[in-house]
């Protein structure tokens, strides 16, 4: 055969509607069977796999296929033909079908591959991390290659249909806002002074909108130096998104239109809009997570009152103190768990830091509870009222000075709970909007107020007197937009006053020169007429590996760093010869 045969077609096309044509395929060899001297070869692309079969009386290409090997890149000559009945394989698309060799042509030769090329292998991440581009071959990852892609795709469609235009913003700049650590870059030509890998586009983005440009998109690639985990990557991908003359709502209904439009583009599945919203302090009081996960119910149930009325000192100190008493009906609980169980419960709850769990089981003799002997029966009978109690329920308690500790104590023993009864189905979507954030958070450390989310999050116009006054109890124009327990993306509607912006240094405790050497191109930009602006970013790494139900984002980015920030595969980072860093000015010393 001769090599400048052109492909006529990709091996997952074939079907029986090709039957009797003549056609060149080309690919890698997922397998070679011999088999009584006829030889099949599946000859995989990236639609799919191909059946060939070889007969020795096709001689030149018969030898060239006792030849080849696993992963060896070859291209066929054939003819499509039906299989025979009992080799039809109804599994594959192309299972009906083979092609009947008449020229083989080995493109080139591999080496054995360090895992086989297939869905479930056992084999270490750190192996796959490093023959990257072989993992990359497995047909689930490279679905979620595709899929990526597809999400791409869908969003610029949207965007661009509803007028958003996409602006590259730049890789070497100012460190921004978003609080984590920066990446750094020296200058070679500026001794001693630095570039910042952007956290975001934040700030450039804000800029475009005192531009004029008044819509504005960009899929960005960000960095942050921070601790990793499954959902995080030192360098990920944002879909950015800003918009001029708007508020939290018109915010709020594009992008659900736009995440619609996504999900039922890339997936088959159907997305009703408008989502749920709760407001922060509702998500804390029901969920005890500004990222709730509503794919089950099981609410929090504040019972401060009611408990602050018995004799355990537990609980009245707790309410004495300013703090509360939350509880968790367990629905049926008191017949799922058992003593010991409870037990389990009662640690878990110490392992995330509770001083206890407070248990009452309501069985069919009655109400059994190690803390029953310290409430009155009415107020027992109150209690039980306010859980909405039945009979087999077993009722759960976390009473905490801090109120906030006792909120969020109670919600992960919800979580915990959820995925111990497998309530987290894995395709079930629920989006909810967490809006109303608070505008600032008190910095132990520093001892002075922070931005809960940056400092050019403006606060709700209602709020603004409490600036002076009350600031922690200031709320912020910000929203999250949460998928199944995992903050997706968030955003807010940005200060574009000057004096609300000062106010904010203030409470923020910037001096105007501190204000001024940060962000002063930004401040002096503002000067020039800046309308009003918002906008949101989403993870979107993180979009596609809950739309694909992937358990780490590792495996939905093409190549992505290790838990310590490495990439196994070109082994980055890595030291550099000393005359580059001469050239930079930078002497190391560790
Ligand atoms: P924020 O800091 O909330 O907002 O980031 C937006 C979204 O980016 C994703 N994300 C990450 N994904 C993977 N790895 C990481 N290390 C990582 N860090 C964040 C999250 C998050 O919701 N400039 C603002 C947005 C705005 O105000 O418009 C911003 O960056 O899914
Ligand atoms: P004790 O009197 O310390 O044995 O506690 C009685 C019950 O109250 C035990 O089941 C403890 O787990 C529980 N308990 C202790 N501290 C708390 C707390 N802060 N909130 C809820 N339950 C608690």
């Amino acid at each position: 055969m001769n090599e400048k045969n052109k492909r006529t077609h990709y091996c997952g096309q074939l079907s029986e509607s090709n039957v009797g044509e003549e056609v060149v395929l080309m690919g890698w060899v997922q397998t070679r069977r011999d088999l009584g001297g006829i030889i099949f070869v599946d000859i995989r692309d990236r639609s799919g796999i191909c059946q060939v079969v070889i007969n020795p009386d096709r001689l030149e290409a018969f030898k060239k296929a006792e030849e080849i090997r696993s992963e060896y890149v070859i291209a066929i000559k054939g003819r499509v033909c039906l299989r025979p009945e009992e080799n039809v394989n109804p599994k594959i698309s192309t299972g009906f079908v083979e092609v009947l060799c008449e020229g083989l042509d080995i493109l080139s030769r591999s080496k054995t591959p360090p895992f086989p090329i297939e869905d479930n292998i056992n084999v270490d991440e750190s192996v796959r991390l490093k023959y990257r581009y072989l993992d990359l071959r497995r047909p689930k990852m490279l679905n979620n290659i595709l899929f990526r892609s597809r999400v791409n795709k869908a969003i610029r469609d949207f965007l661009s249909e509803n007028g958003f235009i996409e602006v590259e913003t730049p890789m070497l700049t100012r460190s921004t806002p978003e609080g984590a650590r920066d990446y750094l870059v020296p200058s070679r030509v500026n001794p001693g002074c630095f570039y910042a890998l952007p956290q975001s586009p934040q700030l450039f983005k804000q800029l475009l909108m005192v531009s004029g440009l008044e819509r504005y998109y960009q899929i960005a690639r960000c960095f942050r130096d921070e601790d990793l985990r499954a959902d995080r990557q030192p360098e990920f991908t944002q879909l950015d998104i800003e918009m001029s003359f708007v508020d939290v709502d018109d915010i709020i209904e594009l992008n659900e239109k736009l995440i619609k439009y996504i999900v039922e583009q890339a997936t088959q599945r159907k997305v009703d809009i408008p989502f749920r919203r709760l407001t922060y302090k509702e998500a804390m009081d029901r969920f005890g997570s500004d990222k709730p996960d509503l794919r089950f119910g099981m609410e929090m149930v504040e019972v401060s009152d009611i408990a602050s009325k018995s004799e355990f000192k537990v609980f009245t100190d707790a309410v004495k103190g300013g703090g509360i008493v939350k509880g968790i009906n367990i629905e049926k609980g008191g017949e799922i768990f058992s003593r010991r169980q409870i037990d389990e419960l009662v640690e878990k709850a110490k392992e995330f830091g509770a001083k206890g769990l407070a248990w009452i089981s309501i069985s069919p003799e009655g109400v059994k509870s190690p803390i029953a002997k310290f409430f009155a029966e009415d107020t027992m009978n109150e209690l039980l009222q306010r859980m909405n109690a039945k009979t087999g329920d077993l009722l759960i308690f976390i009473s905490d000075k801090e109120k906030s500790n006792a909120l969020s104590l109670m919600g992960q023993m919800r979580l915990y709970l959820g995925k111990t009864l497998g309530l987290l189905k894995k395709d079930a979507m629920e989006f909810v909007w967490v809006t109303e954030f608070p505008l600032l958070e008190y910095d132990e450390e520093e001892k002075r107020f922070v931005a809960m989310h940056h400092p050019f999050t403006s606060p709700m116009d209602e709020d603004i007197p409490l600036l002076e006054t009350d600031p922690i109890s200031v709320r912020a124009k910000a929203y999250d937009i949460v998928l199944n327990g995992t903050e997706l993306g968030g955003g807010s509607i940005r200060i574009h006053s000057s004096m609300i912006q000062q106010k904010m240094f203030k409470v923020l405790g910037f001096t105007e020169e501190r204000a001024k050497s940060n962000f002063g191109f930004l401040l002096q930009a503002f000067e020039y007429g800046t309308p009003p602006h918002g906008g949101i970013a989403y993870g979107l790494d993180r979009m596609v590996m809950l739309l694909l139900g992937l358990d780490s984002i590792r495996d939905c980015i093409a190549f992505p760093k290790t838990q310590n920030a490495m990439c196994l595969m070109t082994g980055a980072p890595a030291e550099v010869e000393d005359r580059q860093l001469r050239e930079l000015h930078i002497q190391v010393k560790i």
